[in-house]
């Protein structure tokens, strides 16, 4: 018996997820970790004080951080040459062991050099990472997956799996905890999104089951947002000439976790996040960055620019 956990982003991604997910997966008793939407767009920081940890994830899922079966799921799209950097940079970290926790979704697909040549748009304003072109040619069926690449995963230390047969055959009398980590956020996602500056992935909760994961077995729902909203992309987001949202993005550090890319700032869009709550079954919101707002109302302060904040 599966007892689904999901983590998914209210906003335009970068909400924090990566932090919520390690808090998570430290205090709880999960068997597996999922990544279940995206690929290398993605960057999920994460910061351990106690344990000297500052890490940016990409592709690989948090579990394997605690040496938990992490799998990157079907419904993800795989860079094998960014994988490879990626688990030695994690190696270079300390986290010898992860090749033994990482599975890989056999119909996962996977990013080519010419989907990364393709995603050269200037008119949405993508990581750039292939997303896109590799999404196209997997619902054009002429994209190539994880089964396809079996030698060079293997050469890589790392296993396939058939997430669906897999769960499906697990003993029902006994209870499995999962967390799915999700990634980017609604107002990314490809169906309710603000089309077509989004990404081209599902990011809602229930899409867990395109990764092999019943969306029935959903225990909480963790929807992650900040107080405040941003945005990396090439939609104009932030309102000119506001200094006091200026201050809020330098306050806050907003710069992209991927590309390092200045994030606009906004207010918080309750509309959308009321509907982000509502879509994705949120049974807890999660509200990062709270100290921010404090934190730049004290800047603000300090430089008499804004005494009525
Ligand atoms: P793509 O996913 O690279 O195709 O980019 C599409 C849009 O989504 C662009 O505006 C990106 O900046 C944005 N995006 C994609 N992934 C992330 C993320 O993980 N955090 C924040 N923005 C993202
Ligand atoms: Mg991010």
């Amino acid at each position: 018996m599966l007892l689904t956990d999901v983590i998914i982003g209210l906003q335009h991604g970068d909400e924090g997820k990566g932090k919520i997910a390690y808090n998570i997966l430290k205090r709880g008793k999960y068997s597996y970790c999922i990544r279940f939407n995206g690929g290398p767009n993605a960057g999920h920081s994460i910061k351990d004080k106690e344990k000297n940890i500052d890490i940016v994830l990409h592709q690989v899922p948090c579990g394997v951080l605690f040496g938990i079966t992490s799998i990157i799921g079907s419904g993800c799209v795989v860079d094998l040459l960014k994988l490879q950097t990626e688990l030695e940079y994690l190696e270079n970290k300390g986290f010898s062991d992860i090749r033994t926790h990482l599975y890989l979704a056999f119909n996962a697909h996977v990013i080519g050099r010419q989907h990364i040549m393709l995603d050269n748009d200037s008119i949405i304003g993508t990581t750039g990472s292939g997303i896109g072109p590799c999404y196209s040619d997997k619902y054009k069926r002429i994209g190539k997956r994880c089964i396809d690449f079996q030698k060079t995963i293997e050469s890589m230390k790392l296993q396939l799996i058939n997430p669906l047969s897999y769960f499906a055959s697990l003993p029902s009398h006994v209870k499995y905890e999962v967390l799915c980590e999700g990634a980017q956020g609604f107002s990314l996602d490809i169906d309710w999104g603000d089309y077509p500056y989004c990404t081209s992935s599902s990011c809602i909760a229930s899409c867990i089951s395109t990764s092999g994961i019943p969306h029935k077995s959903i225990r909480c729902v963790y929807g992650c947002c900040k107080l405040y909203d941003t945005y990396v992309g090439n939609k104009p987001f932030q309102p000119k000439n506001n200094e006091l949202l200026e201050t809020l993005a330098e306050a806050g550090q907003e710069f992209g976790s991927t590309t390092g890319r200045k994030r606009q700032c906004n207010w918080l869009n309750m509309d959308s996040l009321k509907q982000a709550i509502f879509i994705n079954g949120c049974t807890h919101v999660i509200a990062n960055k709270c100290d921010i707002i404090e934190k730049s109302r004290a800047f603000v302060i300090d430089g008499k620019k804004f005494n009525t904040f």
